[in-house]
């Protein structure tokens, strides 16, 4: 396994690749990987000559310190986890020095609006984050191909604007969710949560497949209604938000059309961690 903490040892390793034309296929992670990382990984295998995988816990993503603090680092364990899957992969996994210098902040990003719905709302500051870090790793790493999960739907579509409206050469590809047994999205905050929280976590989903059941026969309103109700009820699960949006404009669905896809997005504190999952309705 070839890992690289410093900018200035990987930046000849990918100027090599690229002269060699071989195609880069990466997946940027904050590390405490799991399953659903390992499938987009292999992913990147399957569909390029190498793989990159970034491990980089962002600060300037984060809009709670205590949450940045909290955030699981798991280097040696991560690093054990990706041997299984191939000795090949080549890691950058940077300082926080290395990639912000001694000026920790955020660039400015303009993504059409998608910046200002669900996430946008209740993590000021979020998705100028990840776009200045993944703006930041493309330079760097220069993919031909990025993968990213669906579970942050949300910012799957922050990075094919940023690219769009950057023109920046990188295809980004939009993986499917990985869900536990149960039916919880893997997440790298899964870990954090205790035994009844974790056990509570699978109404998450649950919900969601009921309110898309529903959808076929009632209104956008009526069924967040309904989803709104159920965790009043629910003594362990408290919702933030649930809104069936428009999956390209991310805008809440005020009335039906065929003519658009849509998809149900929820956000819910157990025990004061914060789980995101989403489901496509048609
Ligand atoms: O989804 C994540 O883990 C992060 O937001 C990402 C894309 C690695 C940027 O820091």
């Amino acid at each position: 396994m070839n890992i690289y903490q410093r900018t200035e040892e990987i930046d000849p390793i990918i100027e090599k690749l690229k002269s060699q034309n071989k195609t880069i296929g990466f997946v940027p992670t904050m590390g405490a990987l799991h399953q659903g990382h390992l499938s987009l990984i292999r992913k990147a295998i399957g569909q390029n000559d190498v793989a990159v995988v970034s491990i980089f816990v962002n600060p300037t993503q984060f809009n709670n310190q205590e949450d940045l603090k909290k955030y699981p680092r798991t280097l040696e364990r991560d690093l054990e986890l990706l041997k299984t899957v191939s000795n090949e992969i080549i890691v950058y996994a940077p300082s926080v020095k290395a990639i912000y210098g001694d000026d920790v902040s955020s660039g400015s990003f303009q993504f059409d609006g998608l910046e200002f719905e669900m996430e946008g709302k209740f993590r000021q500051g979020h998705f100028d984050g990840v776009g200045t870090i993944i703006k930041r790793l493309f330079e760097i790493l220069k993919p031909d191909n990025a993968y990213l999960g669906k579970k942050d739907f949300q910012q799957l579509r922050i990075i094919q604007k940023l690219v769009e409206n950057y023109h920046i050469p990188v295809n980004i590809i939009g993986c499917d969710i990985y869900r536990e047994k149960d039916g919880l999205a893997m997440s790298s905050r899964n870990e954090r949560l205790n035994p009844e929280h974790r056990k509570a976590a699978s109404f998450i989903y649950k919900t969601l497949k009921s309110a898309k059941k529903q959808f076929g026969t009632k209104s956008a309103n009526k069924v967040t209604e309904w989803v709104i109700n159920q965790f009043a009820k629910h003594e362990l699960l408290e919702l933030e938000y649930f809104i069936i949006a428009d999956e390209d404009t991310l805008k809440t669905v005020k009335r039906k059309s065929k003519s658009m896809s849509y998809r149900a997005f929820i956000a819910v504190y157990a025990d004061g961690i914060r789980l995101i999952d989403n489901l496509v309705l048609n």
